[in-house]
């Protein structure tokens, strides 16, 4: 029986991996969940589950789902709120395994206390890995954590690495990209995108921010940043390739000409089950990949002109420290006004290259050199987008 804490537990990627765990109830137990400020969006998977721990980060909200728990008689579940508290769940000594599964940089706290106390984490948060990369893989390496990518490219990827020692051979690797729902509009129509529909992933069905993230393809710009720290693989050998089907997940490329790729139905129950139980096999819930049904499969190259996104990731990681940082709290900040009406679509990447410009990105050496550059930059970023505004 192995022991679950699921932190960001009420989004896309936590109600997947319920679902999953569900699935496995004579595998896993639930120890503890996490999540912002979603009482209700915890109250079921309490029901369903009975946790030994909630925690979430508003306390008005704890509260309320405190009473809500008593009321309906689990007086065994203790509810915790604050970031100590998120920290502190996420390094219990009970814990076995624990799901990065909060959106954002603010995922960076709790992923660490957990990577530090020498946990098996499986990574969601991409961002951990964009804002602190070298610090994340040091702390890591040092409390003996051990980190299995639950992002779908590079869950893909740890699937087809050959086993962890010395990867003999491997040239590179290919992320693949859908593209999002952009890829063929016209460019002079993307001003008039509206958040409902760069929220409308033609493929996967994911949470707001990392939505909008794959329609700048940010995501996959970030995604190259987090394959960096995560396969040890210098940029100039990680390749993205647009493949609109979903369904060829990632590859590595090997020294003798042989791609490995990794493929299934664009469903991230598979990843999260592949997490779950490596090196075993659960079951998803995810239907067969059916090929002869899917019939074709496209790739083509990305369209840089289109997506500056993808340039701006790999600026960001030659520039090196905290420039990756940077970009990731400026397109945050970018995300936020999208998504409230406050700024165009174009404008994402517009605000992040406007914040890449005027920030002075160095060395990332300590926690907070990088929450400091986060800080910074979003005050950078909300100067750009004042200026946009005018
Ligand atoms: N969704 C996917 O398919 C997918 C695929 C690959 C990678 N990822 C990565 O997985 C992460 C989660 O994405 P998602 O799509 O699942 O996001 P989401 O649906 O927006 O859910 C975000 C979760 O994080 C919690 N949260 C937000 N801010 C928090 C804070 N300050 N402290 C504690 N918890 C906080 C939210 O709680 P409340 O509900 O209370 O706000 C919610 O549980 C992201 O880093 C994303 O890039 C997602």
């Amino acid at each position: 029986m192995k022991r679950v804490v699921v932190l960001g537990a009420t989004g896309s990627i936590g109600s997947s991996t319920l679902d999953v765990l569900g699935r496995n109830t004579e595998h896993y137990e639930v120890l503890a969940l996490a999540a912002n400020r979603s009482d209700h969006g915890l109250l079921e998977p309490c029901r369903r589950f009975r946790p030994r721990h909630v925690v979430l980060r508003d306390p008005a909200a704890a509260d309320r789902l405190g009473r809500a728990l008593r009321e309906e008689g689990f007086h065994d579940i203790e509810v915790h709120a604050g970031e100590a508290a998120m920290a502190e769940i996420a390094a219990h000594p009970d814990a076995d395994q624990v799901v990065a599964g909060i959106v954002g940089a603010a995922g960076l706290e709790p992923t660490l206390a957990a990577v530090r106390s020498g946990k098996t984490v499986l990574l969601a948060n991409k961002e951990c890995l964009v804002t602190a990369g070298a610090l994340f893989m040091d702390e890591a390496r040092r409390a003996g954590a051990h980190l299995i990518p639950v992002d779908s490219e590079h869950n893909a990827i740890f699937q087809v690495f050959p086993g962890e020692a010395g990867r003999p051979g491997v040239t590179g690797i290919q992320l693949t990209a859908s593209g999002g729902p952009f890829r063929t509009r016209p460019l002079e129509t993307l001003a008039t995108v509206t958040p409902a529909e760069a929220v409308a992933h033609p493929n996967w069905d994911m949470g707001r921010k990392i939505s909008v993230d794959s329609a700048t393809m940010m995501n996959k710009a970030l995604e190259v940043i987090e394959a960096h720290w995560l396969f040890d693989i210098p940029p100039g050998r990680i390749g993205v390739v647009i493949h609109p089907e979903s369904i060829v997940h990632s590859m590595v490329e090997y020294a003798d000409g042989s791609v490995l790729a990794q493929m299934g139905n664009p469903d991230m129950r598979t990843p999260i089950a592949a997490a779950l139980a490596h090196p075993g096999r659960i079951p998803s819930g995810v239907a067969p990949l059916d090929l002869a049904a899917v019939a074709t499969l496209h790739f083509e190259a990305p369209d840089y002109a289109r997506f500056p996104a993808l340039r701006q990731a790999y600026r960001a990681l030659e520039e090196g420290g905290t420039a990756p940082a940077i970009l990731n709290a400026a397109n945050e900040v970018a995300v936020d006004a999208f998504l409230e009406g406050g700024l165009d679509f174009p404008g994402i990447t517009r605000v992040i290259a406007g914040t890449l410009d005027r920030a002075a990105p160095g060395p990332a050496d300590s926690l907070d050199t990088v929450r400091v550059a986060d800080a910074e930059a979003r005050r950078l970023a909300a100067e750009v987008l004042a200026e946009e505004g005018r």
